[in-house]
């Protein structure tokens, strides 16, 4: 079933949903951002774009003539039939989500929509966020004397960075929250024109809202259940990579989001697990697995920058050359990346930073809130320069690191915050005389543990 879409937000979930729709359906995007729509407009045309994401700007080129750019409310709202709400749903500094950009989104709609049509929310809100527009879309058509209602209805996204467009065309499933029957069986038939019906889950509005929170937060405890696990074979000596595949092969356990490492980071795990954590506290519900959760991805950051200190005597004046700074792989999004949190700890002791990642304008973005660090896209450019090498994120590119040329590093330790390196290349490194340090992979001697585990049972 065609339908005449509005998507309000040309960021990371707005244009990659437009990008997909739009090979059906006739797509506006509006920002209010007059910068970002001249920009989108010269990407479909060949020029760059601000969001690297692969095959997005190909997605976008492709179904140029159903995809309309627009910073002006009127004309994206003029025949729209459904309104996507994907709007940015920033931390406040109290951890709460600041719904600054809804709200405005949902006055936008109340002020100028002349028809009936269909709010729906891809953004990551609260519970309840759905109601609030409902009443501020209410309050201004009545202003209007406006005598229609929009339904709202919360389809929330599931996409991850680097990954979008093809989660966008195999989605694991459908949410679709809300509470009028008619408008969910329009948004339940629009679906099914891209997925099977197999995939749509069909729920009230608010269980939609808490659905998009519970599974990022129940994917960030599990890498913090990871973490803390990790932490723990690093004191008895055990292997955390052989855990991690064990547990994994368990059906009932699963294999996503075990790989343990120095922390989870970007602008959803982050942000999400501290909102719902926030309200769960405000509503008398205390989510205390997501507390947890929330403070070893803290406590992980500061045990991985001991290592690093604990190996030399001072970090004043050392060097440190860091591979991958997005938050993670195939991504340039460096926003609560654990490695730039890193890079600041070891900024703040009076360390040198190099930095180098795949993705180019990864390097650009952290580059413009530190510009004394060095940047270079060649893994090995400065590698003489070097007091130890930090791996930041899990890209392929450095699984298989020339050892020869790490070879003329000046003092040969490898800080592995993201667990890349197999047990068979940190065994060929070591054998080459170098240091290895991951998160759940130390060495402990059977003596010692032995001694550990007396103490335990004595206790
Ligand atoms: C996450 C979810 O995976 C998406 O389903 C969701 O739609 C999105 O948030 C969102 O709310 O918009 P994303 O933040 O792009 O997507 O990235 P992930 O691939 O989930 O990774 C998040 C962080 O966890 C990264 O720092 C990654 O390195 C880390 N991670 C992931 C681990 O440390 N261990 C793992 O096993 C998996």
């Amino acid at each position: 079933m065609r339908k005449r879409v509005t998507i309000f937000g040309a960021g990371y979930v707005g244009l990659p949903m437009a990008a997909r729709w739009s090979q059906v359906n006739p797509v506006v995007v509006y920002d209010p951002i007059t910068e970002k729509i001249l920009q989108v407009r010269r990407a479909v045309e060949g020029g760059d774009l601000y969001i690297h994401e692969k095959g997005l700007k190909e997605g976008l080129q492709q179904n140029k003539e159903r995809l309309t750019f627009s910073d002006s409310i009127q004309e994206s709202l003029k025949d729209a039939e459904f309104i996507f709400i994907c709007v940015g749903t920033p931390p406040k500094p109290n951890g709460k989500a600041d719904l600054q950009y809804i709200q405005q989104a949902a006055r936008d709609i109340g002020k100028h929509i002349d028809h009936k049509a269909i709010i729906i929310t891809k953004s990551t809100v609260p519970p309840g966020t759905g109601y609030l527009i409902e009443k501020i879309v209410k309050e201004e058509l009545a202003k209007r004397g406006a005598t229609f209602s929009l339904p709202v209805a919360s389809c929330p996204e599931f996409l991850a960075e680097g990954t979008a467009m093809q989660d966008l065309h195999s989605p694991s499933r459908i949410v679709i929250g809300c509470d009028d029957k008619e408008a969910l069986q329009e948004i339940s038939d629009f679906f099914c024109t891209f997925h099977s019906s197999e995939k749509i889950v069909a729920m009230d509005l608010r269980s939609a809202e808490a659905t998009k929170y519970f599974s990022n937060a129940i994917m960030a405890s599990r890498i913090s259940f990871m973490n803390s696990a990790a932490m723990f074979c690093d004191a008895i000596g055990a292997n955390i990579h052989a855990v991690r595949k064990a547990l994994g092969k368990d059906p009932r356990i699963g294999g996503s989001c075990l790989y343990a490492g120095f922390g989870y980071g970007g602008s959803c795990f982050p942000k999400d697990t501290r909102a719902i954590e926030a309200y769960g506290e405000m509503v008398s519900a205390p989510l205390k697995v997501v507390e947890s959760t929330i403070q070893v991805n803290e406590d992980v950051l500061r045990y991985f920058f001991t290592k690093i200190h604990d190996h030399y005597t001072s970090l004043q004046g050392k060097t440190f050359l860091v591979w991958g700074i997005g938050f993670k792989a195939g991504t340039d999004d460096v926003r609560d990346s654990q490695a730039t949190k890193l890079c600041d700890l070891l900024l703040q002791e009076g360390a040198n930073i190099i930095v180098h990642d795949v993705v180019p304008s990864a390097l650009q973005n952290f580059q413009a809130t530190r510009p004394t660090v060095k940047i270079t896209t060649n893994p090995y450019e400065f590698i003489t320069e070097v007091d130890g090498l930090l791996i930041g994120n899990e890209n392929e590119a450095f699984r298989l690191p020339d050892i020869d040329k790490l070879a003329s590093m000046k003092e040969k330790v490898i800080f592995d915050g993201k667990n890349v390196l197999s047990d068979s290349v940190r065994k060929e490194l070591e054998e080459n005389g170098f240091v290895y340090r991951g998160v759940g992979t130390d060495d402990v001697d059977k003596e010692k543990l032995v001694q550990l585990l007396q103490q335990y049972l004595n206790d």
